[in-house]
């Protein structure tokens, strides 16, 4: 626990201490290409850390192997590999914009900014945690009155998204807004987009390829599991629907109802709207 908030219990934070590990992060010197996708948890990171490693890159390999695939700010470890790669590196993180590296902010480099729907992200990330060691085996009764009302992970989704919102006001357009409800929707507008920002070279046909190659089809058979972390009679959960609405399924009425209570005293300072299903 580190101000209130808490985070998952992983070595780097352990063995510096929490003050000192997020101090580090704070402090990190970033390279002015280097991008940060700054997500909530199960908004879709995989998928659009896919999608700019291939923009970047400029082709369609899967970035999925290896033990660099991934720069997960937060919990970094051999710095020394990681300053040999060559750039642009895309470091993902689920911090809120306050704890992110100051400097990169100071000079308005690159952040991709993702989020989701608070009720499928919820559902998304209670199968995740599904079987998790270290994690307690909840009934969805359980989880949605222990964590979704009381979410303190990564300092919660409604702080998360406050900051960023605020973040992306007072951004001269180095911030990149992306919503999972609009990626799906728009895969090729929003991929498109994202080009733009990134400032790379795009054609149409390279946009459908990385549109096809990154489907929730192909992803979800090329992708690294997260077996390594999860009980062995358990299924990996890390791409199980990539749907929008999938939360009617699971919440009821009054869960329904309590979370939108929630939500309005939340955010009712916040200009932001979440689309929660296909028709909308
Ligand atoms: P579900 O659990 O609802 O299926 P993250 O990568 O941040 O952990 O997010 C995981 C969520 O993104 C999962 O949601 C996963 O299925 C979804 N996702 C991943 N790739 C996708 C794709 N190509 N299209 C739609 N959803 C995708």
């Amino acid at each position: 626990t580190y101000k209130g908030s808490t985070f998952p219990p992983k070595p780097p934070i352990l063995e510096k201490g929490p003050e000192k590990h997020f101090a580090d992060i704070t402090n990190y010197n970033t390279r002015d290409n280097d991008i940060l996708l700054c997500s909530s948890q199960k908004s879709g990171t995989h998928w659009v850390h896919e999608i700019i490693s291939m923009l970047l890159t400029q082709k369609t390999e899967y970035n999925s192997h290896g033990p660099m695939w991934e720069l997960n700010l937060e919990y970094l470890r051999q710095p020394e590999e990681v300053e040999k790669l060559v750039g642009p590196r895309i470091f993902t993180t689920h911090l809120p914009f306050s704890m992110l590296p100051r400097k990169h902010i100071e000079k308005r480099n690159k952040i991709v900014y993702l989020n989701r729907n608070l009720k499928d992200r919820s559902v998304s990330l209670y199968h995740f945690l599904q079987g998790k060691i270290g994690v307690p085996v909840w009934t969805w009764e359980e989880y949605f009155e222990q964590t979704v009302l009381h979410d303190t992970v990564y300092t919660g989704w409604f702080n998360f998204t406050k900051e960023m919102t605020e973040a992306v006001k007072n951004s001269s357009g180095h911030i990149f807004p992306l919503m999972y409800e609009d990626l799906v929707l728009e895969t090729k507008k929003n991929i498109t987009n994202l080009a733009k920002f990134l400032e790379v070279p795009y054609t149409e046909n390279f946009i459908n390829e990385v549109i096809e190659r990154c489907s929730f089809k192909n992803l979800k058979g090329n992708k690294r599991d997260v077996s390594e972390v999860i009980q062995p009679d358990k299924k990996s959960t890390l791409f199980r629907k990539g749907v929008i609405g999938d939360w009617k399924n699971w919440f009821t009425v009054s869960q329904n109802q309590q979370l939108d209570e929630l939500y309005h005293k939340e955010m009712k300072d916040v200009d932001i709207k979440f689309k929660y299903e296909y028709s909308q």
